[in-house]
């Protein structure tokens, strides 16, 4: 993990305001604050009626993976609900780096929001909403730890229905979590760590923050349709034909989840996360697999390199 931050550094006072930001900073109303200091609104149609999108970034070793996919990411979910967060693009990401400056990390969870926001009292015209922008960094977050991707997550196939697309599109990221968060308690029953859902049809689709491959019949296979476009699942596609496996973005069942050679999934918070077990029954040998080690290995790499990969601002004053 990456050097002491600024907060560890001080002593006396200033450490003492320091640890107030020492468990993440925010951007909420038009300032900073602590992350325990941030707030919104009970009435924000974000909470009431989950009306909002968000996107959630990080850094590694003090800088950004693939920030601007990102932020192409937010601006097209933001548009398709049509939500304007009242900031040009320059402005989030000043405020995005500002964020994990006053946190003072070199690991971070970046996540940006944008609600629907309030309409006047007593009116319920989406239309006349003012829409809100607000950003956090926290500590990196894991879906699934190092140590438990050592010897690979286990994964349970649950019987809850994803949400149609046809109803609330996944390629808008959302917080339209309650199938996602019964089928992983139901997971966690059947003493798996990570579940996934199907389809209506019965295709495998996402889990709760991550896509999904299966390495089957000589090639990876991964959901065509019906997921979140993740960043991780871009990486993938790309780091797996740069180390000459084949990709195919197809349809996706449970039976080649359960014959597979490797599974992995791919998350922001996570990266590559290999499964070794799928409804309490061992994937290929029971191990992580060789080609996911290979991935991953190359993942990480690219958080380095100055092509994926943009250094945090550190230094600058607001
Ligand atoms: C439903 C869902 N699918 C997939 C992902 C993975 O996307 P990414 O790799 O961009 O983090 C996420 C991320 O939170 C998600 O919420």
């Amino acid at each position: 993990m990456g050097g002491k931050r600024i907060g560890e550094l001080m002593t006396g006072a200033a450490a003492a305001g320091a640890d107030r930001w020492l468990a993440g900073a925010a951007w909420v109303d038009g300032r900073y604050c602590p992350i325990e200091e941030a707030k919104i609104s009970v009435l924000d149609l974000g909470v009431t009626r989950s009306d909002c999108t968000y996107d959630v970034a990080h850094v590694w070793r003090g800088r950004f993976y693939r920030l601007d996919d990102h932020l192409d990411r937010f601006s097209a979910s933001m548009a398709r609900l049509r939500l304007d967060p009242g900031h040009d693009r320059a402005k989030i990401e000043a405020i995005v780096h500002g964020c994990v400056r006053h946190a003072g990390l070199r690991e971070a969870y970046v996540s940006m929001t944008c609600t629907r926001g309030r309409t006047a009292a007593g009116s319920r015209d989406l239309r006349t909403a003012r829409n809100t922008f607000y950003c956090y960094a926290i500590p990196f977050v894991w879906i699934s730890t190092p140590d438990q991707q050592a010897g690979g997550a286990s994964l349970w196939v649950s019987t809850v229905t994803r949400i149609p697309p046809q109803s609330v599109d996944p390629a808008v990221k959302n917080y339209h979590w309650l199938d996602l968060d019964m089928a992983l308690l139901d997971a966690y029953d059947h003493d798996a760590q990570l579940v996934v859902l199907r389809d209506l049809t019965g295709a495998i689709t996402e889990g709760p923050g991550f896509n999904v491959f299966a390495f089957v019949n000589g090639r990876w296979l991964t959901p065509a349709a019906g997921t979140l476009g993740g960043i991780t699942r871009l990486s993938v596609i790309e780091l797996a034909a740069e180390a000459g496996q084949p990709v195919e973005q197809g349809l996706l069942t449970a039976d080649d989840l359960r014959r597979a050679d490797e599974v992995l999934v791919t998350s922001t918070a996570g990266g590559i996360i290999p499964v070794t077990v799928i409804d309490g029954r061992p994937v290929g040998t029971g191990m992580p697999g060789r080609l996911t080690a290979q991935l991953r290995d190359r993942y990480w790499a690219r958080h380095q390199d100055p092509q994926y990969s943009t250094p945090v601002r550190y230094n600058e004053q607001d």
